[in-house]
């Protein structure tokens, strides 16, 4: 059924479309992957990206307003200051939204972390190996048990996974590269392939110099991981506000940030500034949507710690809905209603949950819910968002024109 509409659009498409560009793309969907020469001036960028400034040969963060909610308090620790190799970031950044890396050439990391969807996919549970597309109408594929958590400032997660399964960046990487149910890689996949690609020959040794004359798997995770370190997000007007930009907030929003630092909603304690979250886990009784999702306690075996999910921050987080680990509250203030009721507590969570003690019924008013909507509102901050390439130099599609591709479909 589904098939029959695809061709019969294709077959539309060629017969009235008269745009050369177009068509070569839908032909390339149908055969599925013809290779497309990709440009020949392939070149690593030796500048920072956005949010970072160069010292010397390397990249470091540019703390413009977060240094001073360090000194007032806000922080209470010093946040990392790291080196990145800015030819190593852009290589990262091409393995990132390339298809290559993954078993049947379809399926890059950008398709579930897109650009689009605030480095998330807009999907209450992602959709793996054989989808076609990515975001909510991505179609077809195996579907995940979790939410993808959007990407901003992963530099500074202590644990990573919903339920922390890993510490670092590097180890987080080789779950959805070699998961049968995601990418469906393998190391040797992708040194083999990669090997044979005379841009990534290229870059490669641009990046790292003569130990990336062989393309390893342990490269190609440092690459990637190392563009991930780039995407940070601390220039909201929450954080103008919080360096004396009084005017950045509206009184609406203040009363918002109040309500959140308050006795009552608790919010801060768990989602402190300056990156909302403090890195641990809690149980506030999200349900599941089908099947049980144990939490932490699968990684330590504790039952205390029964259905806890990693405290995710909170920045861009109205640009990430749906929310939570399984991805079943709609809206920001479908967050907070399910919090103002007593979060698991008042929504029916399974019994054996320990829930944490800060969440509990609120009697939030109707305006305190409204302004503290619109104070989350207020830690939207894309500035620094990765540019989409155009082309990778695989010649693969990116998840781009499949944007353009869906676009097209539904302006039938
Ligand atoms: C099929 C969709 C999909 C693809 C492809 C995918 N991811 Fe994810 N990603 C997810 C989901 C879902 C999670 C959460 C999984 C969980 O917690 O069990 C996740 C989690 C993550 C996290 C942890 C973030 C955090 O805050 O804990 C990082 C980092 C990440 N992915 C990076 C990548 C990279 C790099 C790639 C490519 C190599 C990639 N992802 C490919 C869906 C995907
Ligand atoms: C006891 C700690 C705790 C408190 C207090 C708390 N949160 Fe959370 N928050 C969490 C945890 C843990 C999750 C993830 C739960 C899950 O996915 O099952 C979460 C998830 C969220 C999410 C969804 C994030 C995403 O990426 O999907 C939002 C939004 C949020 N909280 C806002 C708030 C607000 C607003 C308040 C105050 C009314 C608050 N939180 C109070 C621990 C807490």
């Amino acid at each position: 059924m589904k098939y029959r509409f695809y061709f019969g659009f294709f077959a539309a498409v060629l017969l009235v479309c008269d745009c050369s560009k177009v068509e070569s793309r839908i032909i390339q969907e149908v055969s599925e992957f013809e290779v497309v020469e990709p440009p020949s001036d392939f070149r690593l960028s030796s500048l920072c990206p956005s949010g970072w400034k160069q010292e010397k040969e390397y990249c470091v963060i540019n703390y413009q307003y977060v240094n001073s909610l360090e000194k007032n308090g806000g922080l209470g620790q010093t946040l990392p200051q790291v080196k990145l190799d800015p030819q190593v970031i852009d290589l990262g950044r091409y393995l990132f939204f390339d298809p290559i890396l993954s078993g049947d050439k379809q399926l890059s990391c950008a398709h579930c972390h897109h650009p689009a969807y605030s480095l998330s996919d807009g999907r209450s549970q992602s959709m793996g190996k054989d989808g076609k597309g990515y975001g909510p109408t991505r179609s077809g594929g195996v579907i995940l048990k979790r939410s993808a958590p959007s990407l901003w400032n992963v530099i500074y997660m202590k644990n990573l996974f919903w339920e922390g399964r890993a510490s670092n960046l590097e180890d987080q990487a080789e779950g959805p590269l070699y998961s049968p149910e995601e990418m469906g890689s393998s190391k040797e996949i992708i040194e083999s392939r990669l090997n044979e690609i005379p841009f990534y020959q290229k870059m490669f040794r641009q990046a790292y110099g003569t130990k990336g004359k062989k393309i390893s798997a342990p490269l190609v995770i440092d690459a990637i991981s190392t563009f991930e370190k780039s995407l940070v997000s601390f220039s909201s007007r929450f954080d103008k506000w919080s360096t004396g930009e009084k005017e950045a907030l509206s009184p609406e929003e203040l009363l918002g940030y109040n309500v959140f630092r308050s006795f009552v909603a608790r919010c801060a304690e768990c989602h402190p500034p300056p990156m909302f979250t403090n890195n641990v886990f809690a149980t506030i009784g999200v349900l599941d949507r089908t099947e049980r999702d144990y939490g932490r306690e699968t990684i330590t075996g504790q039952e205390l710690l029964r259905g806890s999910f990693r405290v995710p921050t909170l920045r861009n987080i109205a640009k990430t809905a749906p929310y939570m680990h399984s991805g079943n509250l709609e809206t920001l203030e479908d967050v907070v209603n399910f919090y103002n009721e007593g979060g698991g507590r008042g929504n029916g969570a399974p019994s054996d949950l320990r829930i944490h003690w800060h969440v509990r019924k609120m009697g939030l008013n109707k305006n305190e819910i409204t302004s503290l909507v619109a104070f989350l509102k207020t830690l939207n901050d894309e500035a620094n968002m990765p540019k989409f390439p155009k082309s990778v130099p695989s010649g693969l599609p990116v998840a781009l024109e499949f944007e353009s591709y869906h676009h097209r479909s539904s302006i039938k």
